[in-house]
């Protein structure tokens, strides 16, 4: 780590990413500056050569060059075009988070970090991430615009309110590293900071399993579902059904009232309980009650994985699917939560 009191000029390279945007970030320097230097020494020894040496001088006419025209077309086409199929690809690569990446959720608030595991554990203003795996942030906000970034990954995204971003990224190194919020977001913004704190496996292990954790989401959100907020009155199997059944839903297409159709994710979901007349399934009646205003955003966070949880095939069901990658032993068995969907189809009769 950071040892002397300068600031160094490029944060620490600690994420698969950083050696992307890095490379993309000299080549553009490169280019700028292969443009500058010559057009600058051009400037001036043209300045120089034709200065003037008699008064009203009337120069040669001089009538195209197709070879100029053709390089100078062709050269800057495969300048941009190398740039912006760079910033594409890396691009694409950011913004695509991996179906076995592990889950963690962020819910941004003036003016701090709340993070929660899927495990239960939550923190804030910092971040325990095992080293060498792939992490998927799902994040949103209870307030204003914010902007979850890590500089020594070269990863940021904007957090907004009313959806859900996401953001996922393989720390290469073990450490120590800033996190800011990189969207001005009122009178604390400068003081929403944190650390993002990349550890061994085997110690990632020991720290979640050191840390008091309360129910999981998964948890969470089914004891919502089915008490505090009695959302299995009506969407459980049984007489008293009358909204749809939530087992094996996600992931899938479905047609709504008035035609169009969607693929239920964690929008949909979301959507579903805040708004539930916006979209309405063919076959059903506009009859939920709306959730704005009774449910926080962290509430909300568990629902949607408790409802994940109920369709364990599904892709964007990965995460809360007990984690596939072998060397998280600790976190597969409390991960996986989701039990046999039966009882809450059950405890209505
Ligand atoms: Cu939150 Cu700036």
């Amino acid at each position: 780590m950071q040892t002397t009191s300068w600031v160094p000029l490029f944060p620490e390279q600690a994420s698969t990413f950083a050696w992307q945007v890095d490379a993309l970030y000299f080549y553009l320097i490169a280019v700028s500056i292969a443009f500058t230097v010559p057009i600058v020494a051009a400037i001036v020894f043209f300045a120089l050569k034709y200065r003037e040496t008699e008064k009203f001088a009337t120069p040669e006419e001089m009538h195209g060059s197709m070879v100029l025209e053709t390089v100078w077309s062709i050269i800057p086409f495969v300048i941009s075009m190398t740039i912006f199929l760079g910033g594409a690809i890396i691009f694409f690569n950011q913004y695509t988070p991996p179906d076995d990446a592990m889950e963690i959720y962020v819910v941004g608030k003036q003016w701090m970090w709340k993070i929660q595991h899927q495990t239960g554990q939550r923190e804030i203003n910092e971040l325990h991430v095992p080293v060498g795996r792939k992490v998927k942030l799902t994040m949103t906000t209870e307030d204003v615009i914010h902007d979850f970034d890590i500089p020594a990954f070269r990863t940021k995204a904007d957090v907004v309110p009313g959806r859900y971003t996401y953001l996922w990224f393989e720390a290469t190194k073990t450490g120590k590293y800033h996190l800011f919020c990189a969207e001005y977001c009122g009178l604390n913004h400068s003081g929403m900071i944190g650390s993002v704190i990349v550890m061994e496996q085997r110690d990632f292990d020991n720290w979640l399993s050191g840390t008091v954790s309360g129910q999981t989401p998964v948890e969470a959100g089914k004891d919502l579902f089915e008490n505090k907020l009695g959302c299995a009155s009506c969407h459980a199997g049984g007489q008293g059904q009358r909204g749809a059944v939530l087992e094996g839903i996600v992931g899938k297409d479905v047609k709504l009232v008035g035609g169009t159709s969607l693929t239920r994710d964690d929008q949909y979901l979301r959507n579903s309980i805040l708004n539930p007349s916006a979209q309405v399934v063919e076959g059903y009646q506009p009859i939920m009650p709306t959730f704005k205003g009774q449910v926080t955003e962290e509430q909300l966070n568990s629902l949607v994985a408790y409802i994940k949880s109920l369709s364990p095939n599904a892709a964007t069901g990965a995460a809360t699917a007990p984690a596939t990658n072998s060397a998280a032993p600790m976190a597969a068995n409390t991960n996986s939560a989701p039990k046999p969907a039966a009882p809450a189809g059950n405890s209505n009769k």
